[in-house]
């Protein structure tokens, strides 16, 4: 199978991370629940991935970084604290369920910045006008659907200028964008571990500014006698057993990419999807959706042809995509892809050039094959 769904998951990975993965498992116990050697090294596993995650994205207190389940449980703990009913909150028009699920639930307003596809300055202008009104924003860094990358440090700017809060979802470039968290200045960013960090699934991160509110309470091994929950970081937002070995998983892929270089992951991202989209060329009666600046994250509309049978003929013949809506209605919707859904490519840094040229071969015969 060639995997072409990197931004749903990561199903390549460096071979750190299996062997991180088994070798906690029979090593590490539970952070903070004893003073035995295996309680100890799980608190080492997970002090390491917070100090290697900090160097990743500039965290200066890697105790501010909170491990979560995935970047939806770190979106609902941001969204949470930072947004009461009825206030409004200034979105992307490219946001996932992940964001605008939370924010219905809560019943905040929503102002949409939904400006045409890779139109940059159009975004910009709309985000800055519309933050006017909004009493803080919730804005992903790069689209799951169409690999758009947002003006993030721009926007970052007039929530700062403006004392407004900022929650980032960096899902889709978190491992391949540079992301500086002391320099955004943002009160909360949220990301999967197991997308382009390449870590297991299970694993997830919140970066926090200051403090926020739980959304689990329970055990943290500190300050047991209180019926409350810890007033500090960590601990305050991870109630329960750790996830050791994913965690374990995470350090290591985090120090793989430290080591590779984030430049080089985009170097060898942007190259793959170049390679496919050059020899897709000539494919007859699609709509690739393609600009600058954008990720290795790759929308395809078939004309005429229904995309979940373009997704599942090409499963059938060994090329993984994802096809739909991706979770992602708003995207389509400000697209206009709604009704048609894309089929949608992603690519990981591990992967061959020869397999992204094969995977364009063989899509181009199953597009035909579908019309
Ligand atoms: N949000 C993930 C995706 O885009 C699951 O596929």
């Amino acid at each position: 199978m060639i995997y072409l769904d990197s931004a749903a998951t990561s199903l390549l990975k460096p071979a750190c991370v299996r062997q991180a993965v088994i070798a906690a498992m029979s090593t590490a116990a539970s952070p903070g629940r004893g003073s035995h050697p295996a309680a100890e090294r799980a608190a080492e596993i997970c002090y390491d991935c917070r100090e290697t995650l900090a160097r990743l994205f500039n965290v200066k207190n890697p105790e501010n970084i909170v491990f979560t389940t995935n970047a939806t449980h770190g979106l609902n703990i941001a969204i949470n604290t930072q947004i009461k009913a009825g206030r409004r909150v200034l979105i992307s028009g490219w946001e996932h369920n992940a964001v605008t699920r939370p924010l219905h639930a809560l019943g905040a307003e929503t102002l949409v910045a939904d400006t045409p596809l890779f139109d940059t300055e159009a975004f910009l202008d709309c985000f800055a006008r519309k933050l006017k009104q909004a009493d803080s924003a919730v804005l992903c860094h790069v689209s799951n659907v169409f690999g758009c990358v947002l003006p993030l440090e721009e926007c970052a700017a007039l929530c700062r200028e403006s004392g407004k809060p900022l929650t980032i979802d960096a899902s889709q470039s978190a491992g391949a964008l540079d992301i500086d968290f002391e320099a955004l200045g943002a009160d909360f960013i949220a990301m999967p571990g197991h997308k382009g960090l390449m870590g297991p699934q299970g694993t997830g991160v919140l970066i926090c500014k200051n403090s926020a509110e739980p959304l689990m309470y329970g055990g943290t091994g500190s300050n047991s006698r209180s019926s409350e929950m810890p007033d500090f970081l960590p601990d305050r937002l991870e109630a329960g057993t750790h996830n050791v070995p994913g965690i374990a998983g995470l350090a290591a892929s985090a120090a793989f990419l430290l080591k590779l270089g984030l430049p080089e992951v985009r170097r060898r991202e942007a190259a793959l999807m170049e390679t496919f989209c050059c020899e897709l060329q000539g494919a007859d009666g699609v709509t690739l959706f393609r600009g600058e600046p954008q990720a290795a994250v790759l929308s395809m509309l078939p004309h005429g042809a229904d995309v979940n049978l373009v997704g599942e003929k090409l499963g059938k013949a060994g090329i993984a995509v994802r096809a739909g809506l991706h979770c992602a209605p708003l995207a389509h919707s400000t697209a206009g892809t709604l009704v048609t859904g894309t089929v949608r490519f992603s690519f990981s840094s591990l992967l061959s050039p020869a397999e992204a040229a094969k995977a364009a071969r063989i899509t181009k015969a199953v597009v035909s094959s579908c019309v």
